[in-house]
Parts: C-alpha cells; structure tokens; sequence
C-alpha cells in the first residue's frame, strides 16, 4: 500500500476500544450511525469491532462494512487463524478492508499471558500476519504493550512483520505506561533500527493511565508515526485513549511543528459528534476535558473575562467556533466583572449607562452569591 508520508491517517477506534468500556454498548444501528459520523469528520480508518468475541460485534462489522464507502473498516483480531478468518468474512462488504491482528510483545506479556517464549511469540505474528494477508491486501500488526518491550526485540518483530507483509505497524502503549520522551524515542529507534521500516505505516495507540496518551501520540508523530489510534471524547479501556479531538487540534493550533502535515479532520464537526457519542453510550464528557468539555470555552473569573472582552485572543487559543460552538461562554458568577454583566446584558439589548450599570451590578452580586447559576431570565428582572 503506497502512502503519504505527508498524511496523518486518523483511525478511529470508538466503536472498539471505546466501546469495550463497561456501559458504552451500542446497538448496530447506533453504531452505524457513529460510522456515518466518522466519515463525515474526515477519518481514515474505523476499527468497527472485534468480530471473533461474539455474534453482535461480527455482525456490527459486517455492517458497517455495507454502510460506509469512502473509509478503510478494520476489524481486530488475536493472532490466530480462526479470529483472523472470522474477521475476513465479517469484511467481505467492506469496499476497503484492513484486518488488525498482533500479539504481546513485553516480556511481560510473553511470559505471563502467554506463557511462551520470545522465539514462538515472533513465529505466531509472522504467521499470523501471512494468513492475514493471504485474506485482505491491508494488513496492520499490533505489538502489544510495545510501551514495556525490549527495544531490540520490538524492533526484530516489526522487521519480521513488515516483511510478512504488514502495512501498517502499531506500537501500543497498552498500559499507558510511557512518558512523551520515551515513547518518541522507541518510534525513533524504530525508524533507525528496522531495515523495511519505510515499507510500512508506523501507528501510535496510546492508552491514559497517567493522562499521557495525547501528549504520547503527539511525540509519535514528531518521530514520524503516521498514523494516530484515537477515540471521541478519548473516551477507552480504564482511564481511556488518545482523544481524537486533542490530536486533531494540536495539529492546528501548533501546525508550524508540523510542516507540511495534513489530515482530513473537520473540526467543526467535535462538539455535535463528542455530544452524540457520549449520550449513546451514557458516558459523561468531564466539563473540563480539553477541546469537547463543557467548560473548555468559558471564562469564569472576573479578570479572565475583563481580559478576554478586550482581546479575546488574551485567553483563547482556539476559536470556539473551529470545535463547533457559537461562541465563547462567558459565564456569571459572583466572581464576574462589570464587564461581563454590560457585554451579557448588550447581548439581550439591554445598554446601560455607567450608573445604572453600577446599581445593576450591586444587585447583581447578591442574586449571584445566592444563585449559582445566573441564566437569562434572571439578568431580565435584574434589569427590568
Ligand atoms: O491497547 C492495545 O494494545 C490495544 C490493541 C488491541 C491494539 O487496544
Ligand atoms: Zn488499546
């Protein structure tokens, strides 16, 4: 497969990292529905499922695969024949197939999940990936909790993959164990040490466990990963993935770091769809969560919000508008200025002179101590 190497390819996997999550089950349709949504946002790939762990998850793939056109659909495996076939017939509509299969690769894994050794482990994901690619053109491999495998050894098994025939090799941070530094570093010695490495797309999955996963996706692709596994809302197993809206809006508001770096990514489309996911699967997006929370635009404190009406550039580096909100949230509360009350009272039509300004403000401030939530209505009485 020929890719750009100017292209950062966004695979979303909410509806399988993200959906695994306890509570977050989607029916078919809905599912359907969230792919639609996916394609429309602009991202390459959808992981639809794990079609091997139970009828639903294989016919949620198959499909996905009928309904979406213009994205590769994946679907997962282990590395095993029976999973990877099951997974090829779950793809049989899907107009650009990929099959993801891997295995552990930390000694950890190797030792205590599989109960194996270093030289079986690299045999069954070579075999692995072969059967896969006997079965669909677009073959990518994952490394299981590459984030704690011995550096050498990683490297031999992406070597060994890649010449097996993979397309696409993902270098899982499964445990969300990795600091930015040292996640960039392995890509680096990957793309130093792996003979075949330009052969194949290398892909960041990084997990949050210590609310790095952004930040270690992002030091990836400065190593040249070209590929970023992410999921609305970063929404995934334990304290989640990658959260796709962050990457996407890094990557605008730091392009200079990025030169040339493009993606398909609509950005107006995160707060429609950020919403839409997380009243699917019941999972409530913190209000203060980067990009998509519901504090994430709004100003609070009565010198914030005096410094934004002067210049809203003083506290804001995305436009509210480029994520798909209206505008910024300039919130009441006790703790607001002059400023904000006359910029939200000019809002109703309300001006008032500096005095009466000043008498409005006092009342203001007791409604406020009072009331947590200072609404429309309540600026209207104030007034009238
Ligand atoms: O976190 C992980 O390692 C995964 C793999 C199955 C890709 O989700
Ligand atoms: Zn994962």
């Amino acid at each position: 497969m020929l890719h750009d190497p100017n292209h950062l390819y966004i695979f979303d996997t909410t509806l399988r990292d993200g959906e695994q999550v306890p509570g977050c089950q989607l029916t078919t349709p809905e599912k359907i529905e969230i792919a639609r949504d996916l394609e429309t946002l602009g991202v390459d790939i959808i992981e639809a499922g794990f079609p091997v762990s139970s009828p639903g998850d294989f016919q949620s793939v198959v499909e996905l695969s009928k309904a979406v056109d213009n994205v590769i659909i994946c679907a997962l495996t282990r590395a095993n024949e029976n999973d990877i076939n099951i997974a090829a017939e779950a793809l049989k509509y899907a107009k650009r197939p990929r099959i993801h299969t891997g295995i552990g690769s930390s000694d950890m894994h190797i030792k205590y999940k599989f109960n194996s050794t270093r030289e079986e482990i690299l045999d069954r994901a070579v075999a692995a990936v072969k059967h896969a690619k006997s079965l669909v053109e677009d073959v990518e491999f994952f490394a299981e909790d590459a984030g704690r495998a011995d550096l050498p050894y990683l490297a031999q098994m992406v070597e060994a993959v890649i010449a097996a025939g993979a397309t696409v090799v993902n270098i899982p941070d499964t445990n969300g164990y990795c600091l930015p530094d040292q996640y960039g570093s392995k890509i680096q010695y990957l793309k130093e040490n792996v003979k075949n490495i330009d052969q194949a797309i290398i892909s960041a999955h990084c997990h949050n466990d210590l609310g790095l996963a952004t930040a270690n996706s992002i030091a990836a692709v400065q190593q040249g990963a070209r590929q970023v596994e992410c999921t609305i809302n970063g929404i995934g197993e334990r304290a989640g993935n990658t959260s796709l809206e962050e990457v996407a809006m890094i990557l605008k508001v730091h392009a200079a770091h990025f030169p040339g770096l493009t993606s398909n990514i609509n950005s107006r489309l995160f707060t429609a769809i950020s919403q839409k996911v997380s009243s699917m699967m019941r999972m409530p997006v913190q209000p203060n969560k980067a990009i998509v929370g519901k504090n994430a635009f709004a100003h609070s404190s009565g010198i914030h919000q005096d410094g934004f009406l002067k210049h809203r550039e003083n506290y804001e580096i995305i436009r509210p508008e480029d994520v798909g909100l209206d505008e910024a949230g300039i919130i009441l509360t006790a703790r607001s200025g002059r400023h904000a009350l006359k910029h939200h009272l000019e809002r109703l039509g309300y001006t008032l002179d500096k005095e009466a300004l000043a008498s409005t403000y006092e009342r203001f401030l007791v409604l406020a101590d009072a009331k947590k939530d200072i609404v429309d209505e309540d600026l209207l009485t104030l007034v009238k």
